[in-house]
């Protein structure tokens, strides 16, 4: 089934006749005692809400997150913001769509990004920590299934398909620069495996065959505490094979990975159970944090709607942002 008409193309008053994924779907009841069904619909190019007043009987048990859909109805402005108010709704089935259509994804090409990673692996000069870089980035074919589809987030930041690898790629070119910056202050493996390593764990923290979810291992340990049992699973392998080590994996060493991985959000109240207690971390932290900055806000202003030089309020960061000349003379 081909689609040819994409939520960020929709206008006011316009008719809406396409086929979306459901990312959100409940069912309420209106002031005139009916029920009717909210939903968020989405596809490659954005999201909308939209309202159902007729059939919700029929569609409550269907029309459900995940679900592909038909849609029928009229785009309109509620509040400020755009919905589409639906007439019919019919549910498709996997193979009458493209997911390619639905799914956000990096601008950047999957296989070219995974080529760069493992460029940065092969100059790594410490044996243990590049041993432990290719254990988990080159030799695990789950994982290298998975990180070239994994988001970085479920809304926040690289929120789209192969976010997270992008996200790891670029926050490994800055601190490659960095440690050519200050030099013997900083220990670029150790770095790399803080660039590489500290988001891993959100490979099984979400869920994102669709619309993007907390898996049930993210809800009730999260990526921080996972990316250090992942890493103490990897060395723990390559322990077991002696020639895959000069010796023993130095304790120190692995000890210093983990700190980076649990120090990486900065601070408690962010959900690290430590502060950076070196400066290997205290970077990493810094530059991740940069990194998912400069990311979301870019992406706000670039789909921002307003008219004029200011975007809307971004909740996240409470405030309004200034448009520069690109987002005007992009097409
Ligand atoms: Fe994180
Ligand atoms: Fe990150």
């Amino acid at each position: 089934m081909e689609k040819t008409q994409f939520i960020k193309d929709l206008k006011e008053k316009e008719g809406v006749s396409s086929p979306f994924l459901i990312k959100f779907s409940s069912t309420a009841v209106g002031k005139n005692a009916k029920a009717y069904m909210n939903f968020i619909f989405m596809d490659q190019s954005g999201e909308i809400e939209g309202r159902l007043w007729e059939d919700v009987a029929h569609h409550a048990g269907q029309a459900v997150k995940d679900a592909f859909v038909w849609v029928q109805g009229k785009c309109q402005s509620y509040q400020g913001r755009k919905q589409i108010v639906v007439e019919k709704l019919q549910i498709l089935r996997e193979d009458e769509v493209r997911l390619k259509d639905y799914i956000p994804e990096s601008e950047f090409d999957a296989d070219v990004l995974y080529a760069e990673l493992l460029g940065y692996v092969s100059t790594m000069t410490d044996p243990y920590y590049k041993a432990l870089a290719e254990s988990i980035l080159k030799e695990d074919d789950e994982i290298l299934n998975l990180i070239k589809k994994a988001p970085a987030a479920k809304s926040i930041h690289h929120a789209y398909r192969t976010g997270l690898l992008e996200h790891i790629v670029s926050i490994t070119k800055i601190l490659d620069k960095l440690s050519q910056h200050y030099g013997k202050w900083l220990d670029r493996d150790l770095l790399f495996l803080g660039g590489f390593l500290h988001d891993i764990g959100k490979l099984w923290e979400l869920s994102y065959e669709r619309v993007t979810d907390y898996t049930l291992e993210g809800r009730l340990i999260g990526h921080l505490v996972m990316g250090v049992e992942l890493v103490d699973r990897k060395i723990r392998n390559l322990e077991a094979v002696p020639s895959r080590l000069p010796g023993p994996f130095p304790q120190e060493k692995k000890l210093l990975v983990k700190h980076l991985i649990l120090a990486h959000h900065g601070k408690l109240e962010f959900g690290s159970p430590k502060e950076p207690q070196c400066l290997e971390a205290l970077v990493v932290h810094m530059i991740d944090d940069l990194d998912s900055k400069v990311n979301s806000i870019s992406r706000f202003i670039e789909q921002d709607q307003t008219p004029g030089r200011w975007t809307s309020l971004n909740k996240a960061y409470g405030r309004f942002f200034y448009k520069p000349d690109w987002v005007f003379t992009k097409q």
